[in-house]
């Protein structure tokens, strides 16, 4: 069991921002990623729906022996995390949990920040969690739905993109924000452009990369370490289009992809 890989999903290819802070944490572990990339974006949809979608998914990397689940999706943490728990013979950790932890580690009173797709925002997942473990620091919440699509087009620096961004955090920036919740997979790619809007008084915290740590938590307290020493596998696989997946996974994943297997899930 060891040795069998974690298994990571997403909706599409902006998990691969969580995939990378997994490589660089758990270096001899090998990893299966999903990405549903035809059904393609889960923000806007129904929680319902992006439940469905979520538990096929886990089905589809049970499979695949997996010896852990990381739902890299912030927008199926916030809505489908307690039932793939349930379904779920394997530990599925989410994004949401280990994000608010760190935000809470590093705020020195709040307000605390956070962004993410309409759905995630919607659904408070952030805030509960957040208050779970500081129940009284307010937190603020703006839904940014132009970036993921913006982040898409490669628009990491561009004018349209900060004159997006200045408009979505401006009532965060009224509320004296501390730390700033990058919520959403695509967020860690416009962190130079919101640290230049932000200021440098604004911590920024990437989820993906809290999320790496608890995972690694996690293995080791169930015995569930990768083997010393080992050369990792790592494997990618979409429900649609493997080529724009490679050719747009590469300025997430900071490397030429690998080669990339379509495979059919669900009922679409
Ligand atoms: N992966 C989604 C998230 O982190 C963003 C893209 C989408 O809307 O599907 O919430």
């Amino acid at each position: 069991m060891n040795a069998a890989p974690i298994g990571i999903f997403d909706s599409g290819l902006g998990g691969l921002t969580v995939a990378r802070a997994i490589f660089a944490r758990l270096p001899h572990d090998s990893t299966v990623y999903f990405g549903d990339t035809a059904r393609v974006p889960y923000g806007p949809k129904s929680p319902a729906t992006v439940r469905r979608y979520s538990l096929e998914i886990l089905h589809w990397l049970l499979g695949q022996k997996v010896k852990a689940v990381v739902v890299a999706c912030n927008t199926s943490t916030a809505h489908a995390l307690d039932v793939l728990r349930e379904a779920s013979p394997v530990p599925v950790i989410g994004v949401i949990e280990p994000g608010a932890r760190a935000a809470v580690h590093e705020t020195h009173g709040g307000p605390i920040g956070v962004i993410g797709t309409a759905g995630t925002i919607a659904s408070g997942a952030y805030e509960r969690a957040i208050h779970a473990v500081a129940p009284g620091v307010p937190v603020r919440q703006a839904a940014c739905p132009l970036f993921v699509p913006l982040v898409e087009e490669g628009w990491f620096d561009h004018p349209a993109t900060r004159l997006a961004a200045e408009e979505y955090l401006h009532p965060l920036q009224v509320a004296d924000i501390d730390v700033l919740v990058l919520g959403c997979t695509h967020y860690p790619l416009l962190r130079p452009l919101l640290h230049r809007v932000l200021g440098p008084d604004v911590t920024l915290i990437d989820s993906g990369e809290a999320t790496a740590g608890a995972l690694a938590e996690a293995l080791s307290e169930r015995g569930l370490d990768a083997p010393a020493g080992r050369e990792p596998e790592h494997r990618f696989a979409v429900s649609d289009d493997a080529q724009r997946f490679q050719t747009i996974g590469a300025r997430f994943i900071g490397e030429r992809m690998g080669s990339t297997e379509v495979v059919e899930i669900g009922t679409r």
